[in-house]
């Protein structure tokens, strides 16, 4: 990370960072196509008293040239984003999927990207037609369904985000138009959102050099830096290293929390690598931010356990039972509780799986955490309904699959 940079020396307040931040990076280009529709889709849904969900998902890229060949990216495919969506229809709620371009979507995420290519899943039939092969039509039927009733129903937006700038000009515009929604409205952040970025007025315009050639070129772009009085990010090509130098990224969740959504709910997520510092950090980000839940996962065992965080309340884990696990060629079973022993939460490390199933899956099918982590939301998102409405008991509606 940088040194401070001139005049950056005194802290600025929240606010001060969110204008610096919208003034010196410049809107994506399909900001107002996006609004446009989520204005619609949010009014459309507001006259039927209905809940909504904005969903994050995926990575956000931080591009290291204005004309961008290469960027920094992350490991975030969009499984929890996608999945979690799917739950969020099937409780009732219409959902607006603010998601990294090409990244798993809802209900396609069943027949996508290479592990579940979906010409695997069709034969050539008679007279030249494509069917589904017989042992998957059943279930591709089901998730065909699903998304047909989505779809005609008009309950899934699906707008795409490539860069950490894209997504945050996003999320506060969707956030402000979502105002009107108050209490019905639930922001369900589990995109994996970059904390560091190089500003565009530090942003070398072209592709950056190697070797010789590379040397010339910085020193062009460093030339007209000096001109502005800024350094660009790419400080130095030597021995054929390229050293970029980057700025941190505002803590968007104090605004959200604050300005742009203050009578929503809001769920963030916490990732670590380290199981003996995710539940301080998740307790850190809750008392930072003063929102209503954060669920922590752990890089390595994120499809099987996350530990729900709440004011006031102790650590609840949500795992999936060891016999209905899938595999994951990416993550750690053996890890799966080490976490929560980690944090001293001795309790939750025995007899912690999750108890209720939902009824839909049959008990020899795996089963995916979100379908644990989404109703449990909801409860809780009732529940502040409830106490901000001022009314009794509200009752869930959730949608016969
Ligand atoms: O997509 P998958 O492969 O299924 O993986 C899912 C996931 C692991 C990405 C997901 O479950 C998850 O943990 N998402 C959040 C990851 C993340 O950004 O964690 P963080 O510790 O960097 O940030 C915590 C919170 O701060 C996030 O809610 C984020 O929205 C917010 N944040 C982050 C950066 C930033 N500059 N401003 C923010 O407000």
């Amino acid at each position: 990370m940088s040194a401070a940079r001139p005049g950056l020396e005194r802290q600025s307040t929240a606010e001060e960072a969110e204008h610096d931040y919208f003034a010196m990076n410049d809107p994506p280009r399909s900001l107002q196509t996006h609004s446009a529709q989520a204005k619609a889709f949010i009014g459309h849904h507001a006259s039927r008293d209905r809940r909504v969900v904005l969903v994050t998902s995926g990575g956000t890229t931080v591009p290291l040239e204005n004309q961008t060949v290469r960027f920094i990216d992350n490991f975030s495919a969009g499984t929890r984003g996608a999945t979690s969506a799917e739950y969020f229809l099937k409780a009732g709620y219409a959902v607006i999927f603010l998601h990294r371009q090409y990244s798993l979507l809802p209900y396609s995420r069943h027949y996508s990207h290479s592990t579940n290519c979906f010409l695997d899943f069709l034969r050539e039939g008679s007279h030249g037609s494509v069917v589904a092969h017989e042992e998957y039509r059943e279930e591709m039927l089901s998730v065909l369904r699903k998304y047909n009733w989505a779809k005609e129903n008009n309950m899934l937006l699906l707008l795409p985000f490539t860069t950490i700038t894209d997504y945050l000009w996003n999320l506060r515009e969707i956030a402000q138009l979502m105002r009107p929604l108050g209490s019905k409205s639930l922001f369900y952040l589990a995109a994996a959102v970059s904390d560091f970025f190089v500003p565009k007025d530090r942003m070398v315009e072209h592709k950056i050099q190697s070797s010789d050639a590379a040397e010339r070129n910085i020193r062009k772009a460093k030339d007209s830096g000096r001109e502005t009085g800024l350094e660009p990010s790419v400080t130095s090509v030597q021995s054929k290293r390229l050293v970029v130098d980057l700025d941190p990224v505002p803590k968007f969740l104090k605004r959200l929390v604050d300005g742009w959504a203050p009578e929503g709910m809001i769920v963030s997520f916490k990732l670590e690598t380290d199981p003996s510092i995710l539940a301080s950090k998740a307790h850190y980000s809750l008392d930072r931010y003063s929102h209503h839940l954060v669920i922590g996962n752990l890089l390595s065992t994120r499809k099987w356990e996350v530990v729900f965080v709440t004011p006031g309340s102790p650590d609840r884990w949500i795992r999936v039972p060891k016999h209905r696990r899938t595999k994951s060629l990416s993550g750690s079973e053996d890890q799966v509780g080490l976490a929560a022993l980690k944090s001293g939460n001795a309790e939750a490390t025995e007899g912690c799986d999750a108890t209720e199933q939902p009824e839909y899956l049959s008990v020899e099918e795996g089963l995916e955490i979100e379908s644990l982590i989404v109703p449990e939301v909801v409860k809780m998102h009732t529940a502040v309904m409830e106490r901000t409405l001022g009314r009794g008991r509200i009752v869930d509606e959730a949608r016969k699959d």
